[in-house]
């Protein structure tokens, strides 16, 4: 009982956050003109999509835990990220890679759109998250650290190398090593930015960031692991993308290398080490406990 109330009311609260995220992307859009109308219609296909912020809310939730609060920084850093990762999204499923045609339960980008409008709507959709964080954000040192935290957590040595690893991982054994690496690399890095950029723009101590950026890392990497359960123990309808698929595609996922078990174990041991990043931190950290343990138990 006690349990679901917390759940219940911990749902509001990630919301909240989802709510105002999309508020200031909507907000955002509209200060996009001169865009191409096919492009501008694809852009907006996405950012519409039903996705859970959760990168987004992570911002807002270190700067408050920081700060006490949330700022027009905060929220033009949890825009500019979660475009980041819907651009990451859409490159995901394209024939090239993943080769998926749902996704937050609609036809993907490419097959609502086409191949060609759903690169440049990725492509579009990252650097206008990049030049939102040089042209938004009110003081030029913040800035500059919110853009350098972005592009490393998404970049070569982050998300698009982890992606890279996935592909190149595509039908191989792999091992527990390889699979960290790939899964550290292609999302825990943006949860870890995410939560890095949220208490920069609290006004964090190195050290406080730091320490967030622990948790958001080892939450992120639980994340993916959860992901690739939820691969094979849900259904298409539960998660809006195709199930099943990772198998199919002979991905490296923790399922297929550790087994399910197993991969529930190391689920539930990086959520209590990602909580015990958070300790010292005061008394405003009872909602990123919460939500690392939410997600160990998400079904979408
Ligand atoms: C999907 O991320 C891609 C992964 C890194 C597993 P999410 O599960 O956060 O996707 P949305 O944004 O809620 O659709
Ligand atoms: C995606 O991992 C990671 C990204 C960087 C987008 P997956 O390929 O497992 O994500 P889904 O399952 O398609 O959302
Ligand atoms: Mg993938
Ligand atoms: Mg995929
Ligand atoms: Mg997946």
């Amino acid at each position: 009982m006690r349990a679901s109330r917390t759940a219940e009311t911990f749902d509001t609260k990630l919301k909240s956050r989802a709510a105002k995220v999309n508020a200031a992307m909507a907000e955002t859009l509209l200060d996009c003109r001169d865009v191409h109308t096919r492009l501008a219609q694809a852009m907006k296909y996405v950012l519409e999509g039903p996705g859970k912020r959760l990168r987004a809310a992570m911002v807002l939730w270190c700067c408050e835990l920081v700060s006490g609060g949330v700022d027009n920084d905060a929220l033009t850093a949890a825009v500019a990220i979660e475009m980041v990762h819907c651009y990451s999204l859409v490159h995901d499923d394209l024939p090239a890679m993943d080769d998926d045609d749902l996704r937050r339960g609609r036809p993907t980008c490419h097959i609502e759109f086409d191949e060609a409008t759903a690169i440049l709507t990725g492509d579009a959709l990252m650097t206008y998250a990049f030049e939102l964080l040089a042209t938004k954000v009110s003081d030029a040192r913040k800035s500059v650290r919110l853009v350098a935290e972005l592009a490393r957590a998404a970049g070569p040595a982050g998300m698009v190398g982890g992606q890279m690893g996935d592909l190149e991982g595509e039908g191989t054994e792999g091992n527990l090593q390889m699979l960290e690496w790939i899964h550290t690399n292609k999302t825990a890095k943006m949860f870890q930015a995410s939560c890095r950029m949220g208490a920069i723009c609290g006004g964090a101590s190195e050290e406080i960031v730091d320490a967030l950026g622990r948790y958001g890392l080892k939450t992120g990497l639980a994340f993916q692991i959860c992901d690739d359960i939820l691969d094979v123990s849900a259904t298409s309808r539960d998660i809006g993308k195709t199930a099943g698929k990772d198998a199919r595609q002979g991905k490296m996922t923790y399922p297929a290398v550790v087994g399910l078990q197993q991969s529930e174990a190391l689920l539930n041991k990086l959520t209590a080490e990602a909580v015990e990043q958070l300790d010292g931190l005061g008394s405003r950290t009872d909602d990123l406990r919460t939500l690392a343990m939410v997600l160990t138990e998400r079904r979408k």
